[in-house]
């Protein structure tokens, strides 16, 4: 039975809280930083956890539903569940103090009902309610114009060129002279709000967790935009694409290139 979620409300409450945990957040100090598996580049802090309690209470006040996380263990996702990251692009957060955000989405089950992305340093909310269009601080988002490849500016980083060229011989290096421009700004929820807003057209990711794209893949499709895996198979396995390398693309014509230059399969004989 799908749960009955009366959206708009409920969009501009969740806009509010996760404003409002933002605001405090930039007031809150980090004390804490600890390597998640001894892993040197998977940062977390205190903060991180500080947020996501903060949201995983005030969520539920506003809309009672499962609650799945990055900072905690997770059932797998089935019916009406807030899906949250408390703070997209931590090592950012950390080291540099820019370009993370709050990412909070609520779904029912594989069904997209509304993403929120907050860059809280830029104080920019971007909003997306499924049917009813995508907006950044209240202003609608149009679709962004159609553009030829060599107009496109691609959000990608070396670490995921490495692990796609492992798992395709397509010649991915050549993608950096068919674009206008790469980039790599390191929080995967603020570069597919970037697509939506126009201001990138593709972003590459060799591996995502669901709160990494959850509610920024709403904002974007919301405006024709498209997040697909790179490899179909991935897909059929898990609607959420946990773990799995995707692609954010502006339009659908833009991410059919991509792939079919790219990434797919290699006729046999
Ligand atoms: C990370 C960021 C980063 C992406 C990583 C994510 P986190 O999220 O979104 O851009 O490349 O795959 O794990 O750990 O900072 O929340
Ligand atoms: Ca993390
Ligand atoms: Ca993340
Ligand atoms: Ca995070």
């Amino acid at each position: 039975m799908t749960a009955q979620v009366d959206c708009l409300p409920l969009a501009a409450e969740t806009a509010d809280l996760v404003r409002q945990t933002g605001q405090a957040l930039l007031s809150w100090q980090v004390e804490r930083i600890e390597y998640k598996g001894n892993d040197p580049q998977d940062l977390v802090s205190n903060l991180d956890r500080k947020v996501q309690d903060r949201l995983a209470e005030g969520l539920q006040l506003l809309q009672k539903a499962d609650f799945y996380a990055e900072e905690k263990t997770n059932a797998p996702i089935s019916g009406l569940t807030w899906i949250v990251d408390p703070i997209d692009g931590t090592t950012n957060f950390i080291s540099r103090g820019r370009d993370y955000a709050i990412s909070v989405a609520l779904y029912a089950g594989v069904k997209p009902l509304l993403g929120i992305v907050y860059d809280v340093e830029r104080d920019d909310l971007y909003q997306g309610i499924s049917g009813h269009g995508a907006s950044l601080n209240g202003r609608p988002l149009a679709q962004p114009p159609a553009q030829p490849l060599s107009a496109c500016i691609l959000e990608m980083s070396i670490g995921t060129l490495r692990n796609l060229m492992r798992r395709t011989d397509a010649g991915l290096l050549n993608i950096s002279r068919e674009v206008r421009a790469t980039r790599s700004m390191g929080c995967a929820s603020l570069a597919l709000c970037q697509v939506a807003a126009g201001r990138l057209q593709l972003y590459l990711s060799s591996r995502l967790r669901p709160w990494d794209h959850a509610a920024a893949r709403v904002i974007l499709e919301e405006v024709g935009g498209i997040v697909a895996p790179l490899f179909p198979a991935e897909s059929e396995a898990d609607p959420f694409l946990d773990g799995a390398p995707l692609l954010g693309a502006a339009n659908r014509d833009l991410a059919a290139k991509i792939l079919h230059r790219y990434f797919s399969p290699v006729a046999d004989g």
